[in-house]
């Protein structure tokens, strides 16, 4: 199918009432490409946070070791400036659920869990994944909150299927999540990714299946499930307002991942 044939296509499923794409976010082959690359470059700088991150360290060790890494890649820091976020990467410990701001004052100790998000531009285009680590050992709770949610994850990526629906990813998503007992966040979201930082669509990662925006070929987003202990309420801090900690003070995960749609199969762009 050429793109006019594409077009074409969308439009009549546009007209019976199905949400579609904008045609710009659907990648030509050559952009995906770019986002690719954009995306290798920023799983290395999260290898590189894996390979220093310990008890001890500062969040804003990270930060350091994001600018550093991203600059040597010839790379820039999508986060910096970011509609006024005012560090390299995304550092987020124990009960944080996203948009932890780095900082000196913040020491890593035994037992904490921590997710680090990095997004990485790279000759125009956008790669964006988050890890978690645990720093030492941590609880048995925490470190089974870790797995599910890199399942839930993993299971919504599966249920990514070109002319499929987003809302058979985030009902994968939410059905695992809840059958361990856990919950989703509701704030926030996956998304497009690759020409901007945020773009249409937004991924639900709880829904209906056959519900949500129609997945077409040369789709690229992320899937990001942010997942709590017990209760899905998130807070935004008064004082930064950036850091979002769960209501009840109890810890959250999350694992982020950008992917790509093909005809035949997806891909990780980055992870
Ligand atoms: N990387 C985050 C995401 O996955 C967005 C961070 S926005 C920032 O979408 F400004 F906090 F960096
Ligand atoms: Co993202
Ligand atoms: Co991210």
């Amino acid at each position: 199918m050429n793109r006019d044939e594409l077009k074409a296509k969308l439009d009549y499923y546009k007209a019976l009432g199905y949400k579609v794409p904008q045609m710009k976010y659907i990648k030509t082959e050559e952009q995906i490409a770019g986002i690719r690359e954009a995306g290798r470059i920023n799983s290395l700088v999260l290898d590189y946070v894996s390979e220093r991150i310990r008890e001890g360290i500062s969040t804003q060790d990270i930060d350091d070791w994001v600018a550093e890494c991203t600059a040597r890649h010839n790379a820039i820091c999508a986060p910096l400036n970011y509609e006024g976020y005012p560090k390299h990467v995304c550092v987020s410990v124990n009960d944080v659920v996203c948009h932890g701001i780095p900082s000196k004052r913040k020491i890593l100790k035994a037992g904490d869990i921590v997710n680090v998000d990095c997004t990485t531009i790279y000759n125009g285009y956008y790669g964006d994944a988050s890890r978690m680590f645990v720093i030492g050992e941590t609880s048995p709770e925490n470190e089974r909150l870790i797995r599910v949610t890199k399942q839930c994850l993993e299971l919504g990526l599966e249920a990514v299927k070109p002319w499929g629906f987003l809302g058979d990813v985030g009902y994968a998503i939410e059905q695992h999540a809840s059958r361990n007992g856990f919950k989703v966040v509701r704030d926030y979201g996956g998304h497009g990714v690759g020409i901007e930082f945020h773009e249409d669509p937004f991924v639900f990662h709880y829904g209906k299946k056959g519900t949500g925006c129609l997945i077409v070929p040369g789709m690229t987003f992320t899937i990001e499930p942010m997942i709590n202990m017990k209760k899905s309420g998130v807070r935004i801090s008064a004082l930064d307002g950036w850091t979002a900690y769960t209501k009840d003070g109890l810890p959250s995960a999350q694992w982020e991942y950008t992917i790509a749609v093909f005809e035949d199969h997806n891909e990780i762009l980055s992870k």
